[in-house]
């Protein structure tokens, strides 16, 4: 009997992988232009670490998470998400003294044990950034701005990013009261899972994806009512200035996060074509999150975006993609060895490039030249060797390229001549 991955993980295969590494590759060049540095953080945390920043009463803890006791007792999970491993290892590390302003990215896998569907698996990956040391409106409204370059940058269309407050712990008592005021009333119609946790923590109720808890939660109290002054201020600056860098954004006050640790600016970013998991990223301000860590009271903002919705929205890659790199094409053994040299050294330039067998026709590598979209095949045969140049045929234009060189006396200029050809015509062919 074969064996099958573990349901919910999933391999990657050529073709998605390089579109992953299109959307990562547009995040992280983006975050780095905003001044971002790459953290990389430990698959396995304790436990405890997520029970303290995400809540206890989440899901992503109570259910989805993937923890176990190690062989000497600790209890440890595979990470379900970033921001509390940065806000520890912001501690831990001794930046909360050696750079108290820290603006850090990461991506990854993360581990969640959700009910797979599509756009949901139980290992994903996600890319993030976490600002820690600021917490003026401007932070987040940078923030904000970052994503939508992101976005622009990948070229997803149709992505909305919707904003709310969550208060603060001044602010937020009084709406909870109202909350749970409002989930009591409807206590019989609420799921157990609802009548369990709203006590301890109302929110979560809103957070619900019954459609009867949905239906009756749906005329509650929201949030944006009973915002304190500091955090409506707050809120009403970040607005503004989002306003003012022509970014538009969509004001959502039933928005609820599934992670505890937000305060004031949540966001979330939802793209068309995703079905009922439309959200590709999320993330928002937490300014409790590295002081319940045992750190200095340190305010932050951040989000995530999830690499594998990403791919899904931004559809189909297209099924022509444009010729690139080379072909190395030896028609019979004596030709091998310079093809192989031709080949190794036209690889030490960045170019990408396939060897043909030598025993195989003319035909048969051309053919396999097309299949892989190869854009030039550089032929090495007998009349080649005798000549001592090459022919190079470029299979955008059909044709053989007028430029010949030698094979075997000046590797160099093998080099030089197939980059500037690859070059003249807009189509390197180099490897990122
Ligand atoms: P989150 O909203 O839980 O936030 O996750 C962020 C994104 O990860 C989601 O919007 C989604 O695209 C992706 N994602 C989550 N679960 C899955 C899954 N099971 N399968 C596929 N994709 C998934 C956070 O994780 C916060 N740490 C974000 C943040 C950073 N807040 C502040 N800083």
């Amino acid at each position: 009997m074969t064996i099958k991955s573990v349901k919910g993980f999933r391999d990657v295969l050529p073709g998605e992988s390089e579109r992953r590494k299109q959307m990562l590759d547009a995040a992280i060049g983006v975050m780095r232009t905003y001044g971002y540095s790459e953290i990389e953080l430990p698959l396995l945390e304790r436990g405890e670490l997520f029970s303290r920043s995400v809540g206890a009463t989440s899901d992503i803890v109570e259910k989805e998470m993937y923890a176990f006791e190690d062989r000497d007792g600790t209890v440890v999970a595979l990470r379900p998400e970033g921001t509390a491993s940065v806000a520890r290892a912001y501690i831990e590390s001794g930046m909360t003294r050696s750079s108290p302003v820290a603006q850090l990215y990461y991506h990854g896998s993360m581990f969640r044990r959700e009910r797979p569907q599509k756009g949901r698996y139980r290992q994903f990956t996600q890319v993030g950034a976490e600002w820690l040391g600021r917490d003026d409106p401007e932070s987040d409204a940078e923030m904000v701005c970052m994503i939508a370059d992101i976005f622009n940058a990948t070229g997803i269309e149709g992505v909305q990013i919707q904003i709310n407050s969550l208060g603060d712990s001044e602010c937020r008592p009084a709406h909870r009261e109202a909350l749970l005021a409002h989930a009591r009333e409807r206590a019989d119609g609420l799921c157990d899972n609802c009548r369990s946790r709203m006590e301890r923590n109302p929110l979560r109720v809103l957070d619900c994806k019954q459609r009867e808890c949905q239906a009756l939660m749906s005329g509650a109290p929201v949030m944006l009512d009973f915002l304190c002054g500091p955090c409506k201020s707050h809120h009403d600056r970040v607005l503004e200035l989002i306003d003012a860098a022509g970014v538009s954004v969509e004001a959502n006050p039933r928005m609820v996060r599934g992670l505890d640790y937000y305060c004031r600016t949540a966001f979330e970013i939802l793209a068309p074509g995703l079905g009922a998991q439309n959200a590709v990223g999320g993330g928002g301000r937490y300014d409790g999150l590295v002081s319940e860590l045992g750190g200095p009271q340190t305010p932050g903002i951040g989000f995530a975006l999830g690499i594998e919705r990403m791919v899904l929205a931004a559809g189909e890659a297209p099924s022509d993609p444009a010729l690139s790199g080379f072909l190395v094409a030896p028609l019979g053994e004596d030709a091998a060895a310079s093809a192989l040299g031709v080949a190794r050294r036209l690889r030490a330039n960045g170019h990408r490039v396939a060897l043909g067998v030598s025993d195989r026709k003319l035909k048969a590598q051309l053919k396999r030249a097309d299949k892989e979209r190869v854009r030039y095949v550089v032929i090495i045969g007998e009349d080649e060797l005798a000549s001592g140049k090459a022919t190079v045929r470029d299979l955008a234009e059909r044709r053989d390229h007028p430029a010949c060189f030698a094979i075997v006396d000046s590797a160099d200029a093998i080099v030089t001549a197939l980059a500037a050809i690859a070059s003249a015509e807009g189509e390197s062919g180099r490897e990122a």
